[in-house]
């Protein structure tokens, strides 16, 4: 059985969409009807006709267009959960209330921001707050916009975005637990990060410039604070690719992001900035087999891996990712 034919066959008989994150395995990247960063896709996945939704991506992904759609019916072909957005549960999250609480920080004073790599629950949570959610491609307006409620921002669960931002605007940042007080701080992060976007190392870029002196180093905002100082140019997915292909094709580039999407962006020219190739272990849980599965299941009456989210968590995640989109 030729699984490619398959699952374009099942494609056209059913009333799916499939959808798919950039740093998808190729075989699965290439038979999505939708692709893009976290931004668009959520935006574009929900905004469909399909009943279905197929979503090749992570945890977050999937939930955040059943979040914005629950009439939809979102299925995931692996149950692939980012390590980043489950560094943080809603117990950690008051966890960390509570210590800001002890450095004299009122709630009413302060408004969280969740990256979308996060759970619905988290994203309910800083929604009951009066806060908001952002992605890589949007966090400056995001911020921007939440500086002007004059509250101090709690920024979870990744550091970096929540630090990198915090730089680019002029603004002052800490991580709780730094051994900063928070209330000298304008953005206060919560310590969570991505594993795969620590792989990039300043001595990298070193590296590389050492090696091309004219090289151009593109990177995303999940990186360090000290790569994204020595890169020229910071960006999402989407962010990223616009940039590099708009390059001549004789400019070198490097990329710090995962090893699927920087493969598949130019012939030539395009170095990934690890000597280890940096590759999301569970975005790349999800196969072809698995996507045809999904589909099969589907067809036969008995759909497998759907997202769930509870009523009340939908309420308040759903109100969290409205303000994002007003805002953006
Ligand atoms: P983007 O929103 O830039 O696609 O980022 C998602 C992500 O998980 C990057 O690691
Ligand atoms: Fe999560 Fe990092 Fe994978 Fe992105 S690359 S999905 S942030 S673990």
């Amino acid at each position: 059985m030729d699984l490619r034919e398959e699952i374009i066959k099942l494609k056209e008989k059913l009333d799916v969409t499939v959808v798919a994150h950039f740093y998808q395995k190729d075989e699965v990247f290439e038979l999505a009807d939708i692709v893009g960063d976290s931004l668009e896709l959520a935006r574009r996945a929900s905004q469909t006709d399909s009943e279905y939704i197929v979503f090749c991506g992570v945890g977050f992904m999937g939930q955040s267009v059943k979040i914005i759609a629950p009439e939809k019916r979102v299925l995931m072909p692996k149950v692939a959960c980012c390590s980043m957005a489950r560094m943080i549960d809603v117990a950690y999250f008051d966890e960390n209330l509570a210590k800001l609480n002890s450095y004299g920080i009122k709630n009413e004073d302060i408004l969280p921001i969740t990256y979308i790599n996060s759970s619905a629950e988290v994203k309910a949570r800083v929604g009951q707050m009066g806060g908001l959610v952002c992605t890589s491609s949007n966090a400056f307006k995001i911020i921007e916009q939440g500086l002007k409620s004059g509250k101090k921002i709690f920024f979870v669960p990744d550091r970096c975005l929540g630090q990198n931002f915090a730089i680019k605007m002029g603004l002052k940042s800490c991580v709780l637990g730094d051994g900063t007080n928070p209330n000298d701080a304008d953005i206060i992060c919560y310590d969570g990060f991505c594993a795969v976007h620590q792989l990039f190392t300043p001595e990298d870029i070193d590296f590389y410039r050492a090696k091309y002196p004219d090289i151009i180093v593109a990177v995303h905002p999940e990186c360090d604070i000290k790569v994204v100082a020595k890169a020229d140019f910071i960006g999402s997915t989407s962010q990223l690719i616009q940039y590099i292909k708009s390059l001549p094709e004789d400019q070198k580039v490097v990329v710090g992001t995962e090893y699927n999407m920087v493969n598949r962006l130019r012939e030539k020219n395009t170095y990934i900035l690890s000597s280890t190739k940096p590759e999301c272990p569970t975005m790349n849980e999800t196969s072809l087999q698995d996507l045809y599965d999904t589909l099969k299941s589907i067809e036969d009456g008995k759909p497998t891996n759907e997202v769930f989210v509870s009523e009340d968590v939908v309420h308040w995640a759903k109100i969290a990712l409205q303000r994002m989109f007003e805002i953006s």
